[in-house]
């Protein structure tokens, strides 16, 4: 058996930033089933906001309230407080131990624009922010390496609980296929989203919601499931992100008669409105036949901004454009269109990223939580752009401190070896004894497509239960699934079935939660319900297990400063 004084699942910037805290003290093992630096978190493009005022006066209470209004008034408040407060110390943080943010004439950090957000705040790296923390986040857990051992490549399976304490995990390394258990006292789960559920997607291969589905299947209830964001600048017909921060330089959006078509739903805000309403301009446009060419296209014009600015505040997009499109945005426009891009929901958390097990925020005992496989909830209903790498560094840093209060003077819980391992090899025969016929590939291919169709940017009743119902069926027809590599070396085949177990699993909490909440709010929108209903519907949805299957309740806001108005740009 592996023991460590702490595990953490997950090294993108809230799994690294928890690990630099956790490893001034403490053993750290920290597991990743890709390699640091390619944690989903590089993917970040526009950059992580906070109020330092450098091109405009800021406030943190400004950033506040632009949070819990794009949010739509969901959004805990005493969490939304502190997480802007600490935003300037982190950015400078960030700064000192190397991220290179891109500069003003006179040297300070540059700021720019982002949907929802006021005041020009998103301290960034050109187009490259998240990739830029990434890289200065690993390069300092390098620095550490003698107190952080850090396993490339391996798979988490599942949590060990006893009682109400959580006292490790059992993985595998992906390499030899060896099943082991890592006995910890404490676990740290950063392990990220889950938007490959969705045919159209800005997420990496990874984000397969393994965490969130190992929480929920220790007994965890899982909060807001239902608000997942679309990004409205995803690569048409293959959901790479286009970062906001095209239109944050001043982009404009065009509907396939040339015309800046959010004047008709976000006046004030035009193309910088919240993502949950720009989306769905662009989806009300192509549904009423006013995509470019008649397609499930819009254009992304930067033309106007020139090469020179492109180039320096833009030059993965455009590379990106070449690349994927052959089209070069100095000169043509980019046809993209809504991508899934960020839950909202995910694992409950306190303020001090504690995973809680009910309403009442009862602590598991030695879990704790950060970044996007968890859910605060600073965000709400709708994320505002930038504001989840923030989310990564305040809460991977709090785990981090949590973690070393928490194990001050804790032994290891109890760990029974075998029969963890059992569970996990009888997972694996499981697979490997069926001699089905049903291709997985084709299963998530439809699992994938009926989610972007039927539990996407509009949903309704009908569309949900068709969704759900197919799902169903996706889920028996997993269970005939061809396995045709049987082998333990480097057997992918039987981790993306995993993987896949997982999406069809937190589809179907997905689209269930997406039935049960008749209101639309934030990334949410029921046609049946076009409105928000704060009289049945302002709390949080908490999804438990049970043996009859999932039963959604309800979990009270936290409302402070802001009280619930009506949400207009
Ligand atoms: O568009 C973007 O650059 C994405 C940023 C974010 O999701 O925070």
């Amino acid at each position: 058996m592996i023991q460590h004084d702490v595990v953490i699942v997950g090294a993108g910037l809230a799994g690294m930033r928890s690990a630099l805290e956790v490893c001034k003290e403490l053993d750290v093992g920290m597991l990743t089933k890709v390699y640091p630096s390619r944690s989903h978190s590089g993917a970040a493009q526009g950059g992580i906001a906070a109020s330092l005022g450098n091109s405009e006066s800021d406030s943190w209470e400004e950033h506040m309230f632009d949070t819990v209004k794009g949010g739509d008034f969901l959004s805990d408040q005493d969490a939304v407080e502190e997480y802007v407060k600490a935003a300037p110390r982190v950015i400078y943080e960030l700064e000192h131990m190397g991220c290179v943010f891109s500069r003003t004439p006179d040297g300070k950090i540059a700021q720019r624009s982002f949907g929802g957000h006021s005041k020009p705040r998103a301290c960034f790296s050109a187009d490259r922010t998240g990739h830029a923390i990434l890289h200065a986040l690993h390069e300092q857990l390098l620095k550490n390496a003698k107190s952080v051992k850090i396993y490339n490549e391996w798979y988490m399976h599942a949590l060990i609980v006893d009682g109400d304490r959580c006292n490790g995990v059992v993985v595998s390394n992906i390499q030899s296929g060896e099943v082991e258990v890592i006995q910890a006292k404490a676990v740290v789960f950063c392990t990220g989203g889950y938007g490959r559920v969705f045919k159209i997607t800005s997420n990496a291969f990874a984000s397969t919601a393994d965490g969130v589905m190992a929480a929920y299947a220790a007994g965890i209830p899982l909060e807001d499931l239902e608000f997942v964001q679309f990004h409205p600048s995803g690569l048409y017909r293959q959901g790479i992100l286009f970062s906001e921060a095209a239109r944050g330089e001043g982009a404009y959006l065009l509907n396939g008669n040339g015309e800046r078509f959010m004047k008709e739903y976000a006046p004030s805000r035009m193309e910088l409105a919240p993502r949950d309403i720009v989306a769905r301009a662009e989806q009300s446009e192509m549904d009423a036949g006013r995509g470019v060419d008649g397609k499930d296209c819009i254009h992304l014009d930067l033309r106007h901004l020139g090469e020179a600015r492109i180039m320096e505040r833009l030059p993965q997009i455009r590379q990106l454009g070449i690349d994927f499109l052959g089209v070069d945005c100095v000169a043509d426009c980019l046809p993209i269109q809504p991508t899934a891009h960020y839950s909202m929901g995910g694992i409950p958390t306190d303020l001090h990223s504690h995973v809680i097990i009910d309403a009442g925020g009862t602590r598991m005992n030695g879990f704790f939580a950060a970044g996007e496989c968890a859910c605060v909830s600073v965000h709400g209903g709708n994320r505002l752009g930038t504001n989840s790498l923030l989310e990564a560094v305040v809460f991977g840093e709090r785990a981090g401190k949590s973690v070393l209060e928490y194990v001050a003077g804790i032994d290891h819980g109890n760990v029974n070896e075998g029969r963890e391992k059992a569970r996990v090899l009888k997972k694996f025969e499981d697979v490997f004894q069926r001699d089905g016929s049903e291709s997985y590939n084709a299963i998530r291919e439809e699992m994938k497509e009926v989610m972007m169709t039927h539990c996407g940017v509009f949903r309704d009743a009908e569309k949900l239960n068709v969704c759900i119902e197919t799902l169903q069926g996706l889920q028996e027809r997993f269970k005939k699934g061809k396995v045709t590599d049987k082998g333990k070396l480097f057997n992918t085949e039987i981790y993306e079935i995993l993987e896949l177990g997982n999406m069809l699993s937190i589809a179907q909490l997905i689209a269930n939660n997406a039935l049960q909440r008749k209101e639309s709010r934030g990334g949410h929108f029921r046609t049946d319900y076009p409105k928000r209903d704060d009289v049945n519907f302002l709390h949080h949805s908490m999804v438990y297990g049970s043996q009859n299957g999932p039963v959604v309740k309800p979990k009270p806001v936290v409302i402070t400063k802001h009280q619930p108005a009506e949400r207009t740009y």
